[in-house]
């Protein structure tokens, strides 16, 4: 591969949608929570690569934009009366995280593959969302946002590959590129980004 876009190998199922826009409360919850959680990631890469400092910069920029889509998904919650729930555990996400091998350069490598695939899965359905949507300012707000999300899946690479040339990334991409469409796959359908 070597370049920074990747093309994930499977595309959501139409079954998704409708299960969102069937509870789109619930969905924006869980939104919103996946957006925080997105920026506690990034905090926690920057505490734990402190001396990657090539990337630092762009950790804190990312981490910056994760705080503002929560802030203006959490807007939306509030105009519709909504509070932010329990933290239930998101199981993509947690099944991706799990992978990753241990070793200094090994669990880096693999952390920001994974990151990159999951801004990738994040943009895919955000634009499902917004092609989707009736409501104008939601539709205006998830056509941004998924502009958004797939430029970060692309840093994500340009960092790595940064530190990294292409023979110590390529293979480990393919198997999480693999591995996340099977992790999809087995998802239960859920009013949820995942
Ligand atoms: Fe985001
Ligand atoms: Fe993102």
């Amino acid at each position: 591969m070597g370049k920074k876009s990747f093309k994930l190998l499977s595309t959501t199922t139409p079954e998704w949608i409708k299960t969102v826009l069937a509870d789109f409360d619930a969905f924006l919850i869980d939104h919103a929570s996946c957006e925080r959680k997105a920026n506690a990631l990034l905090m926690s890469m920057i505490v734990k690569y402190p001396d990657r400092t090539g990337i630092i910069p762009r950790l804190i920029e990312l981490a910056q934009e994760e705080l503002e889509h929560f802030a203006e998904t959490y807007a939306f919650m509030e105009k519709r009366g909504l509070s932010l729930g329990k933290d239930y555990p998101d199981p993509y996400v947690n099944q991706l995280l799990a992978v990753a091998r241990h070793g200094r350069d090994e669990r880096f490598i693999d952390r920001m593959l994974i990151s990159s695939v999951i801004e990738n899965r994040g943009a895919e359905r955000f634009r499902i969302v917004a092609e989707n949507m009736d409501d104008s300012d939601l539709a205006a707000f998830y056509d941004k946002l998924w502009k958004s999300e797939i430029k970060h899946s692309q840093v994500f690479m340009l960092m790595l590959q940064r530190e990294y040339d292409a023979a110590a990334i390529d293979m480990r991409h393919r198997e999480l590129i693999e591995l996340e469409a099977k992790i999809v796959a087995d998802l239960e359908l859920r009013a949820a980004l995942h």
